[in-house]
């Protein structure tokens, strides 16, 4: 069909501009299906419109699982059970393939590709009142995403509506209570990864304010103000928090203040008028990334020599870290004395790089 349109397109028949359609009939975002008996082989059936077809499938199973599956059914449970949207192909520029992600996986059982070995070098998850979300440190070339590039945004929107990947699904049982059986659509989420880190928050659907908390407009300036935190590289932890700000608002003078995103043809954004509050933690709890991803020791990436998938990633970062307190006011490590790549991607703050940031995420 799109093959059609094209090269309808290229006869030069004008009127064929318009017929071929943007928007599908129901945005992804209102595509609800309870799991996993409800959820269609794909999502996304309008290979008519100007993108194209869904590259996977959501029907993800034993079958289907490994490292050449195209399954778009991911996860955000836990710590050690969470999926990130990566590319299908090796050396990939997200900005690119946004629309094509597939899951890769911390374990098997969701008909997924599993995270290469030592590919996750630190790890923060966080669970708030309104969402839980998963920050991390992860060597991306592993998840198939060239080296150097600085990224972009995934989420169930996008500009034409049908999502980033086009199709994808996300569920969990972090908002079941004690049923982890019960695995719910996440309506509302994002997910950020470049610049070796990641971040990917799920807003619980029956939270009141989930697509706040979740907004998907601010693409251009990552995840240090789109999920503000105070994770470490090296560290794997578990915690507990305050709900953030809704991303582009802040408070100042007491007075709850808005950010406008410029449009990218008014060129780089060197500042931002504030710097996203990191809301306090506690209960942190720290793991043996070995322990926690026992399932990946021997899921290497593609170009991988088979010998050195030993103990990479293996985390030294054990025992208890109660960060109350610690983080909040402005970003914890803003100061330009950590590695630049995650101050710019992770937590830092804008105008310590200021013009490099711009590049991050422009998705
Ligand atoms: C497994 O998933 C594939 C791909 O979506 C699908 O074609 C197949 O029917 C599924 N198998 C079962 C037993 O559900
Ligand atoms: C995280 O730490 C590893 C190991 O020290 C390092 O190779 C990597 O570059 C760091 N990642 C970031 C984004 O700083």
């Amino acid at each position: 069909m799109t093959l059609l349109a094209f090269s309808v397109l290229a006869t030069g028949a004008a009127v064929m501009v318009a017929a071929q359609s943007t928007y599908p009939a129901t945005p992804l975002a209102s595509k609800h299906f309870a799991y996993p008996t409800g959820i269609p082989y794909k999502v996304d059936t309008e290979d008519h419109l100007i993108r194209g077809r869904q590259a996977g499938y959501n029907i993800c199973n034993s079958t289907t699982e490994g490292q050449e599956s195209l399954c778009q059914t991911s996860f955000v449970n836990s710590i050690d059970d969470f999926c990130l949207w990566a590319p299908i192909k090796p050396d990939s520029i997200v900005g690119n393939v946004e629309g094509d992600m597939v899951a890769w996986c911390t374990k098997p059982g969701h008909g997924s590709r599993l995270i290469p070995n030592g590919a996750l070098q630190g790890i923060q998850f966080m669970r708030t009142p309104d969402y839980v979300q998963v920050i991390g440190f992860v060597e991306q070339t592993k998840i198939n995403i060239a080296l150097g590039d600085w990224g972009g945004e995934m989420d169930p929107h996008g500009a034409d509506l049908r999502g980033n990947p086009l199709g994808g699904l996300l569920y969990s049982n972090a908002f079941s209570g004690a049923n982890k059986n019960d695995f719910k659509q996440v309506i509302e989420w994002h997910n950020f990864i470049g610049g070796n880190a990641f971040c990917i928050k799920a807003c619980d659907p029956a939270g009141p304010n989930a697509a706040k908390f979740c907004e998907h407009i601010f693409d251009r300036i990552g995840c240090a103000y789109n999920a503000p935190n105070n994770a470490q590289n090296g560290t794997f932890e578990s915690c507990e928090g305050e709900n953030q700000d809704f991303p582009g608002h802040w408070v100042e003078n007491g007075v709850t203040r808005t950010y406008t995103q410029p449009p990218e043809s008014l060129g780089a954004i060197s500042t931002l008028p504030y710097t996203a509050r990191v809301p306090a933690s506690s209960s942190c709890v720290g793991h043996t990334s070995s322990v926690l991803y026992s399932a990946l020791a021997t899921v290497t990436a593609p170009g991988d020599e088979a010998t050195s998938t030993g103990t990479s990633g293996a985390g030294s970062s054990t025992g208890t870290n109660s960060g109350s307190g610690t983080a909040t006011g402005t970003a914890p490590r803003a100061s330009g004395t950590g590695n630049s790549a995650d101050v710019l991607a992770v937590s830092g703050f804008a105008t310590v790089l200021g013009v490099v940031f711009s590049a991050l995420f422009f998705a």
